[in-house]
């Protein structure tokens, strides 16, 4: 298994551009399930977990091919409505094929995702929503079985107890090709859930008020093919932020608006870092002192809890305490004892960690246990005194497109290393 390996105190400068996000791109790519003919989807970063869901969405019927940022997705005929566990276990997002199968085929046989490293993660609301749409559910065998008498749901107003993100996402495609029409309340309001409507509405769905809590979904009979450019990753541009804020670099992140970073970019501000819009895209300049800032993660547009783990090791360098707690997930504070080993001062009680800012982090031989965890241990390796070696990369690979690729250029010391050397 690659490392990386990271040789501290660079000044990060320069332009970096953004790539497709993730969490929109893997939703849309579920998506295509839903209409037979061929899709093109541009833009799309070149992540494990893309790969892993074109190689469910070939399991289950469609061709799905990756070549230079496409992704060309074609369906004709019939699906085999089943996501095996060896494909659902590598990635927990590959639930985001339940909606559109049970839509489409009246079917579908889909792993447990099981817990996962950053907590139990159940689909419970995913599935209180379908049955609400008329489908059955069965847990049988680790596996979850929802069957729709009749083959087809029917619309039905949900509200969901907690603003789950794939839950909404899950549920939209389901009632997208739905008879009658869909209320989803409390709904998550991401903007990759309002791109996901808006891919939907391109293929002929009528949806209403995504982005909101409230969205309003008239099912229509069929659905057709489309050719979509995915919006850029809100947190791999809030990853580099806190790049350029901790290393007090100077970064231009090209191809990102403000809007989805607001949360992120008022904290970054607090800590002392300039940000402006500049162009099509963000300049952060970080500044010394860093000053300490109180973080809570909450469902967008609060703070997000993908970008907790690398605000973390920014604050890990101000000048005081700040408290950073996590209400989204309850398990999401692994990265602490690998941030302490490299000289942070850090104290976890519940959802709430204390950090006191120390003077400087030295590199440390570290394991990273998720993605975002991951991407705060090579922040963190930037601005510590000596190498550090971030093992287990396959996270990151799981979801930054070429991180190190990209921060080689901005003046970083890094370099991936073979599992073997
Ligand atoms: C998505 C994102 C992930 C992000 C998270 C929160 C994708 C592919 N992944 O994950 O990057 O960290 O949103 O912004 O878009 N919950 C339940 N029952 C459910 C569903 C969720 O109890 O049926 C709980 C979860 O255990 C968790 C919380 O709700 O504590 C948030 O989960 P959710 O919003 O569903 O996150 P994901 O959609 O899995």
């Amino acid at each position: 298994m690659d490392n990386i390996r990271i040789v501290g105190g660079a000044t990060l400068a320069g332009t970096v551009r953004i790539s497709g996000s993730k969490n929109a791109a893997l939703p849309i790519l579920a998506a295509a399930l839903l209409a037979d003919g061929e899709h093109v989807f541009r833009n799309v970063p070149n992540l494990r977990d893309v790969d892993t869901m074109t190689k469910l969405l070939e399991r289950l019927g469609a061709n799905a091919v990756y070549r230079d940022g496409r992704v060309e997705v074609s369906l004709s005929g019939s699906l085999d409505p089943t996501a095996p566990y060896d494909l659902v276990k590598q990635m927990r997002a590959s639930v985001l094929v339940l909606g559109p199968l049970v839509a489409r085929c009246g079917r579908a046989i889909v792993s447990l995702p099981g817990g996962c490293a950053i907590g139990a993660r159940p689909i419970d609301q995913h599935l209180k929503g379908l049955s609400a749409m008329g489908a059955e559910v069965e847990l049988t065998h680790g596996y979850v079985e929802v069957t729709v008498p009749g083959g087809r749901l029917r619309g039905s107003d949900i509200a969901l107890d907690f603003p789950t993100h794939t839950g909404t996402e899950n549920l939209m495609c389901a009632a997208v090709l739905a008879k009658g029409r869909t209320t989803i309340n409390n709904a998550a309001r991401e903007p990759e859930v309002e791109e996901l409507a808006r891919v939907l509405n391109k293929m002929g769905a009528r949806i209403e008020g995504a982005g909101t809590s409230a969205i309003a979904i008239e099912g229509v009979d069929a659905l057709h093919p489309i050719d979509h450019a995915i919006i850029p990753d809100r947190i791999e541009a809030g990853t580099f932020m806190v790049a350029a804020a901790a290393t007090a670099g100077n970064l231009f992140l090209e191809g990102i608006g403000f809007e989805p970073l607001e949360a992120v970019i008022v904290k970054l501000r607090e800590a002392g870092a300039t940000v402006e819009r500049e162009g099509n895209g963000i300049r952060v300049v970080g500044a010394r002192p860093i000053y300490p800032t109180d973080v809570i993660t909450q469902p967008h547009p609060g703070f997000p809890t993908d970008m907790q783990a690398q605000f973390m090791v920014l604050m890990s360098l101000a000048e005081g305490t700040s408290r950073i707690t996590e209400t989204v997930f309850e398990n999401r504070f692994m990265h602490v004892s690998e941030l302490n080993r490299m000289g942070a001062n850090i104290q976890v009680n519940a959802r709430t960690a204390t950090v006191h800012g120390v003077k400087r982090l030295e590199g440390a031989e570290v394991m990273a246990t998720d993605l975002r965890a991951s991407a705060s241990l090579v922040v963190a390796g930037l601005i510590a005194e000596g190498t550090t070696d971030v093992r287990r990369v396959y996270h990151l690979d799981r979801g930054y497109d070429q991180f190190e690729m990209k921060l080689a250029p901005l003046g970083a010391t890094i370099e991936r290393v073979p599992g073997n050397a």
